[in-house]
């Protein structure tokens, strides 16, 4: 059994044997996406709830995306056309969702915990979105099915996780899954968003962007969480992005066969430069095509799917 859990709620709780089974699934639904018929069966007559309380495009959607690819039910939860707007509370509102007997819930929520939450008083399997700065497991793993694909294994590959580390869910998901899989991480940005202890994670931490990048594999960019800053961490953009921003420059100084990762939404011209945006060096949308097929395995997994039973499906 590859994942031998009832949630997925991050990278800390999971191992490097679970993750690299997860990513060995996903590789597999990935390959159905060149097929002109693009679904398969597993999930028919099983009831999928997005409960969604956070704006979201790449997530909410690859999730549907995966839940329909499997052929299950689903519903999506809307926040503000809901009885939440009555003060309903979270737990009262997810419980009610439950007692109609849904199979999984999926959850994003701007607070750090309320996955974990969910997932101890509901029966039902839970995966976590993102919970506000806490974790992203699902962005965490596609990022490593990305780097996967380029580098093959990730023993001594070194990822350098560049910007707003403080307020970042993707950077923890990165790093606890990284770290795992043997990656040395380095993370840079500036004094006012790195947060203390990550060293202790096996992290090197760097304040100077070319020291950062120098030999990297990987750059991961990180998008300045404005909507998570109580006080101004930096004194403008303008200034943020000469000082941390990826620009040709600085790609033009990385190793021939690095490239550069993005999660998503990016704020052009401030974290990265829209050249190395749209430039040869990015992966962004592969990340976005990988995110679907890890959605896929993980809710396969999680509603008891047969890793074996796949050979002739996907
Ligand atoms: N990467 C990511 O989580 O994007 P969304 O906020 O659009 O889901």
């Amino acid at each position: 059994m590859i994942l031998q859990r009832k949630d997925v709620l991050g990278l800390e709780e999971m191992s490097a044997e679970e993750i690299l089974g997860v990513l060995d699934i996903a590789n597999q639904f990935r390959a159905v996406f060149d097929r002109p018929v693009r679904s398969v069966p597993v999930m028919r007559g099983r009831t999928v709830v997005n409960f969604f309380h956070e704006p979201s495009t790449r997530t909410r959607i690859s999730f549907e995306l995966a839940e329909k690819r499997l052929s299950a039910d689903i519903i999506n939860f809307v926040s503000s056309e809901s009885s939440f707007k009555k003060g309903e509370t979270l737990r009262d509102t997810a419980e009610n969702l439950a007692a109609m007997k849904i199979d999984m819930l999926v959850v994003r929520h701007s607070s750090a915990g309320a996955a974990q939450y969910l997932a101890r008083v509901l029966d039902c399997s839970v995966i976590n979105a993102g919970d506000g700065p806490h974790e992203h497991p699902t962005q965490g793993l596609l990022d490593i099915m990305t780097m996967r694909q380029r580098l093959g294994d990730l023993r001594g590959k070194k990822v350098t996780i560049i910007g707003d580390i403080s307020h970042s869910r993707v950077a923890r998901s990165n790093i606890w899954g990284l770290t795992k899989l043997g990656a040395a991480v380095t993370l840079c940005g500036p004094p006012t968003m790195m947060p203390g202890g990550l060293d202790k994670l096996g992290c090197t931490i760097e304040y100077d962007l070319a020291q950062a990048v120098k030999d990297a594999d990987v750059l991961n960019v990180l998008r300045i969480q404005l909507e998570r800053h109580t006080s101004r961490s930096f004194p403008s953009n303008r200034e943020y992005h000469k000082m941390f921003g990826i620009t040709t420059d600085v790609v033009r100084s990385l190793k021939k066969n690095a490239f550069v990762m993005h999660p998503g939404p990016m704020n052009r011209d401030v974290e990265i430069s829209s050249e190395v945006a749209d430039g040869p060096r990015q992966v962004i949308l592969d990340q976005v095509a990988n995110g679907v097929a890890v959605r896929m395995a993980l809710i396969y997994l999680l509603s008891g799917g047969d890793p074996g039973a796949l050979g002739g499906t996907a």
